[in-house]
């Protein structure tokens, strides 16, 4: 069963409990994680309450409570749920308060869903994806992972407009990551993705891949690479949370490799599922 929880109260997943007031929905003035479930077990839940804890710091926002206690909230709210695969969205924000572009003197407010996995069709891991490149239209702090996601909304929306499943974003001619994902590239058994600057945020996904490459003897760069040498890719895929590794069929129509999902690609898949999604963080 779905289930929210907000300032303090568990709640049904409909039940209308954010104030007209609050500025996460007024400014989207808040950081956001998401959390894929495994098996009644949050993956790499310590890494996302880290990167919280950090986006919160780099918007002069205090956390409404310890790293500890939002743990526990989650874990409650999954054992609530019954769901033993479930995704957790969860959210800080600078509180309720009337409007005004000012820090408010507010307490910050902490809500969070459970809900049943948006089932990615299994096909599309056999397939891979096709994706569309376009101008990273964000602001300057993009590894701050936070609310305000309207360009990633009106890139994400303009690929499926197009027949494709992800828009990967360029800034100067380098690629940066997708809306909702990080990108990597594979040439000559070398596996290239982006390094971490302020462009990208440093996706637990994209860590744990970095660490799996390590593990199994890959080479892996964090290097900047272009729209032109990802084309020319013999493979490539995207990571998130929720996707975890997917790969790559075609960039702008040019068919990436052979238009199969590569070898380091399906390796690097199987590894993090056997490491990450069986339950045992
Ligand atoms: N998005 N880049 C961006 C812009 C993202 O929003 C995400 C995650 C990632 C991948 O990060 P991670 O591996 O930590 O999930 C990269 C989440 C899933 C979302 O907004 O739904």
């Amino acid at each position: 069963m779905s289930i929210a929880y907000f300032n303090g109260e568990f709640v049904n997943i409909d039940e209308r409990v954010i104030p007209i007031e609050e500025r996460g929905h007024q400014f989207g003035d808040g950081v956001y994680e998401v959390v894929m479930v495994y098996n009644n077990t949050p993956c790499l839940l310590d890494e996302h309450l880290k990167r919280l804890a950090n986006s919160a710091k780099l918007i002069n926002l205090s956390l409404p409570y310890t790293l500890t206690e939002i743990k526990n909230i989650i874990l409650e709210a999954i054992k609530r749920s019954n769901l033993s695969h479930a995704e957790v969205y969860f959210q800080v924000t600078r509180g309720i308060a009337s409007r005004t572009h000012l820090f408010p003197d507010a307490s910050p407010s902490f809500s969070l869903t459970v809900k049943p996995v948006r089932e990615i069709d299994e096909k599309l891991y056999q397939t891979g994806v096709d994706t569309l490149t376009t101008a990273d239209e964000r602001w300057a702090n993009c590894h701050i992972k936070s609310l305000n996601l309207l360009p990633n909304i009106l890139a994400k929306q303009m690929a499926v407009d197009h027949g494709k499943y992800e828009a990967i974003l360029v800034n100067n001619g380098l690629i940066t990551e997708g809306t909702s994902t990080n990108v990597f590239v594979i040439k000559r058994d070398t596996i290239y993705t982006t390094p971490l600057t302020s462009n990208i945020l440093a996706g637990i996904t994209r860590q744990a891949i970095i660490k799996l490459a390590d593990e199994a003897n890959l080479k892996l760069v964090e290097e900047d690479f272009t729209v032109d040498f990802l084309k020319q890719g013999d493979e490539a895929f995207i990571s998130s949370t929720t996707i975890e590794l997917l790969p790559i069929r075609s960039v702008d129509s040019v068919t990436i490799g052979n238009g199969t999902p590569g070898v380091i690609t399906k390796q690097l898949h199987n590894l993090y599922i056997q490491q990450y999604t069986k339950g045992a963080d």
